[in-house]
């Protein structure tokens, strides 16, 4: 069964919120190509879009609560690295596991998948990101490129292992 957007997920009514329902359509996307038995390439690459566009959404999320002095921000930028630690070796996982010539592994290894997503989207979405719906107003101090870039075009950022020297980077 697929998670469809509902309106209690909303955080700030803008951004945030673009971004979550990009990242829960990618799932959505995921579950789908998997039930449909997609080949193992495409499960590969899905995934890898979904880290890189993940960690562009995290790094969002960190400059828009810096600039709005969020008293969380820190804790939540570690459970950001710790959420991306899990998730690549994740990734590592699943292309391991569809290397492998065993259907019936292959098949376990994916369906886990799908539960392991929908875990991590939701826990994120309805849990660790309500902090920031009291700084929402506070949010909109930071810079344009954060607050109005589309997820997609972040992502592109994401590409360069040298983000942090981007000059709109938060080390910037
Ligand atoms: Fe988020
Ligand atoms: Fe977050």
């Amino acid at each position: 069964m697929l998670i469809k957007w509902k309106d209690q997920f909303s955080i700030d009514g803008a951004i945030i919120d673009d971004d979550h329902r990009n990242l829960l359509d990618r799932i959505n996307y995921i579950v789908t190509s998997i039930d449909a038995r997609c080949c193992a390439k495409d499960a590969s690459n899905a995934f890898r879009d979904l880290f890189r566009v993940t960690e562009a959404h995290f790094r969002r999320e960190e400059a828009l609560q810096k600039a709005a002095s969020l008293p969380a921000a820190q804790t939540h930028h570690f459970d950001h690295d710790d959420i991306l630690a899990s998730f690549r070796i994740h990734i590592d996982e699943i292309e391991y596991s569809l290397s492998q010539s065993n259907d019936q592994e292959k098949k376990r290894c994916l369906s886990r998948s799908k539960a392991i997503l929908y875990r991590w989207i939701l826990s994120h979405i309805i849990g660790d990101d309500r902090v920031m719906i009291d700084y929402v107003s506070a949010m909109q101090a930071a810079d344009d490129y954060w607050r109005t870039t589309s997820l997609d075009e972040l992502a592109t950022h994401m590409d360069s292992p040298a983000i942090e020297r981007h000059p709109k980077s938060l080390a910037g």
